[in-house]
């Protein structure tokens, strides 16, 4: 296992029935480096982050953060890092006052310190007419900004975000995306799912491009456009080829009209 790195992966595998989840998949993030994982949906972003967090157990291979395993030293892992789930899990009869009141009690964190940076964090994406409001009464977007700030809030040295975009107003992902870097300048570290190309592309250091479980292409944007230009093409075409999602949307339409007109309607 590699000594500098905050995340090792060696031929992890992970099957739910038939289905290749996570097949052999290899991987390491490195101090202070935005890695990204991305690919389509069903690609095994989820259950990539999952394994690394303890959430899964895998059927094969090796898995390090900050040099300890998941599976043994979850505990010790979760106080170290920040996780933003696919699903929101956060307590939804909190306000997020009393949410960032209790994650500072679980994180050692000064009360005063906590509520602070909550507070300005919430002023920053716009939501704090929602301080002193139900989490369960708040829109998807709102909860997501409130579960972006809970993972945070404690400075975290890794951030685990699965698609930690997805539901934001066009603004919000901007200040999350300075947010990211800023976290990164400080000395943080980051693993990230996403399916857009685009946001792999500004924001990470080196990406895995993954699809049915599989890594199927590696490094960072210099390299990968390095390869693409070798066979021709733009990154997004290859991304799009690599990840088998390059057939045209004219020809899907136009099979999905016939299947209309064969007798749905
Ligand atoms: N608990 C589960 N039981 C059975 N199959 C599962 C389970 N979790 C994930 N899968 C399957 O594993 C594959 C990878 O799913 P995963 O959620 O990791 O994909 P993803 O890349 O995160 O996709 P998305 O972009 O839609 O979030 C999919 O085929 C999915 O149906
Ligand atoms: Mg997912």
């Amino acid at each position: 296992m590699e000594k500098n790195s905050v995340i090792t992966v060696k031929n992890l595998s992970k099957f739910f029935g038939e289905v290749k989840a996570v097949n052999s998949i290899n991987f390491q993030l490195r101090p202070g480096e935005v890695f990204g994982l991305l690919g389509p949906n069903g690609a095994g972003k989820t259950t990539t982050i999952k394994l690394l967090l303890g959430l899964l157990e895998p059927l094969e291979g090796e898995m390090r953060i900050f040099g300890l395993d998941p599976e043994k030293d979850d505990i010790n892992i979760k106080q170290r890092v920040g996780y933003v789930a696919e699903e929101p899990l956060i307590f939804k009869s909190l306000t997020p006052r009393d949410l960032f009141k209790f994650i500072a009690s679980i994180r050692g964190m000064d009360d005063m310190v906590a509520s602070k940076r909550g507070y300005e964090y919430l002023e920053s994406l716009e939501a704090l007419p929602y301080y002193h409001k139900l989490i369960a009464t708040l829109s998807h977007g709102n909860k997501q900004k409130v579960q972006i700030i809970a993972a945070i809030i404690h400075e975290p040295e890794l951030l685990i975000l699965d698609e930690p975009l997805s539901g934001l107003d066009a603004k919000s992902v901007k200040v999350v995306k300075e947010i990211i870097k800023m976290h990164t300048q400080d000395g943080g570290s980051v693993l990230f799912s996403t399916h857009i190309m685009e946001i792999a592309e500004e924001l990470c250091d080196r990406i895995a491009i993954l699809n049915k479980g599989k890594i199927v292409g590696i490094g960072t944007i210099d390299e990968l456009r390095h390869q693409a230009d070798k066979v021709g093409a733009g990154l997004e075409d290859v991304f799009l080829r690599l990840t088998e999602q390059d057939a045209s949307v004219d020809e899907i339409v136009k099979k999905l009209r016939a299947s209309y007109k064969n007798g749905r309607r």
